[in-house]
């Protein structure tokens, strides 16, 4: 069967651009969004994923500030630099990356960002505004994939839509974004007995475990969309999802690929919450 291949690539390079011109707009206005991540020691793959993040904001005009720790830092020394970005003018978005060293609580971290600059949408109160409908900033990944299903012309109405992982970042988010765009939806993970008894019911399976190759051509039901979170390695070293791509796309009507769907989306939302962090205090 002929599937769509959602290019999650494209997508996020289109709202990197409508960022570009609004950001343009913002300045000339005299307000320059920026945004401030911290990197708590160096472990390579967040170095990766904040050096993307640094080289989206320059490319939008955001004014970014990487703030580099070493992981011998106390929690209370990291605690106090947050709360002096939450007093700074000019940084309207504050990410701390994750995972942080293990005498560090991230808990603990991110309870202290602002909520008006939790541009990763992972402070209590914007995931208990989520939880209850009113508007805050969203986790960017289940942000990202509403977008690119919108974007794609993918309707949720009524339909049946099966999470698979429960984390704080992807799973529980998405769950109920669905939910609130009108789908059915079911919440499976790790200890879900007979995952496939699931997923086969799905028309729109979202893969958020971390695990390599755990979707395969027996979870999918002929027709359904299936959107993969997954960033692994594979034993050739290359990043790959949670879905066995090869034999599972062209049982579906639409999929998006690894690399190149879910993981841009998540950076171009990133940006998305910084200018809307960052207008929220110009009115
Ligand atoms: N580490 C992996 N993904 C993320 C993310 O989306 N935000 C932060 N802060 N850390 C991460």
């Amino acid at each position: 069967m002929a599937y769509q291949l959602i290019n999650g690539k494209q997508i996020a390079k289109e709202i990197r651009l409508e960022l570009k011109h609004e950001v343009e707009q913002l300045k000339a206005e005299g307000l320059q969004p920026g945004l401030a991540v911290i990197l708590v020691g160096n472990n390579p793959a967040s170095e990766t994923y904040v050096r993307g993040k640094i080289r989206a904001s320059e490319e939008i005009g955001i004014h970014s500030q990487l703030i580099r720790m070493n992981d011998t830092i106390t929690q209370e020394d990291l605690l106090s630099k947050v709360r002096e970005l939450n007093e700074d003018p000019n940084i309207h978005g504050i990410l701390v990356q994750l995972p942080l060293p293990d005498h560090i609580n991230p808990d603990k971290v991110i309870e202290v960002i602002s909520p008006s600059k939790d541009v990763d949408g992972f402070t209590p109160i914007n995931m208990g505004k989520l939880v209850i409908g009113q508007r805050g900033l969203l986790p960017c990944t289940p942000y990202g994939i509403m977008q690119m299903l919108d974007r794609t012309g993918i309707s949720l109405e009524g339909k049946h839509a099966v999470v698979v992982g429960r984390s704080n970042i992807v799973g529980k988010p998405m769950a109920i974004l669905l939910q609130q765009a009108n789908a059915t939806v079911t919440l499976c993970h790790s200890r879900t007995v007979d995952l496939p008894h699931y997923t086969r019911q799905a028309d729109l399976i979202i893969a958020a475990v971390g695990k390599l190759n755990l979707i395969t051509k027996e979870h999918v039901k002929p027709g359904a969309v299936v959107i993969d979170v997954g960033m692994n390695r594979n034993d050739a070293g290359k990043l790959a999802g949670d879905v066995n791509f090869e034999e599972v796309a062209p049982l579906t009507s639409a999929i998006t690929p690894v690399p190149g769907g879910v993981g841009p989306m998540t950076i171009a939302m990133l940006m998305k919450n910084t200018v809307s962090a960052a207008k929220a205090i110009w009115q």
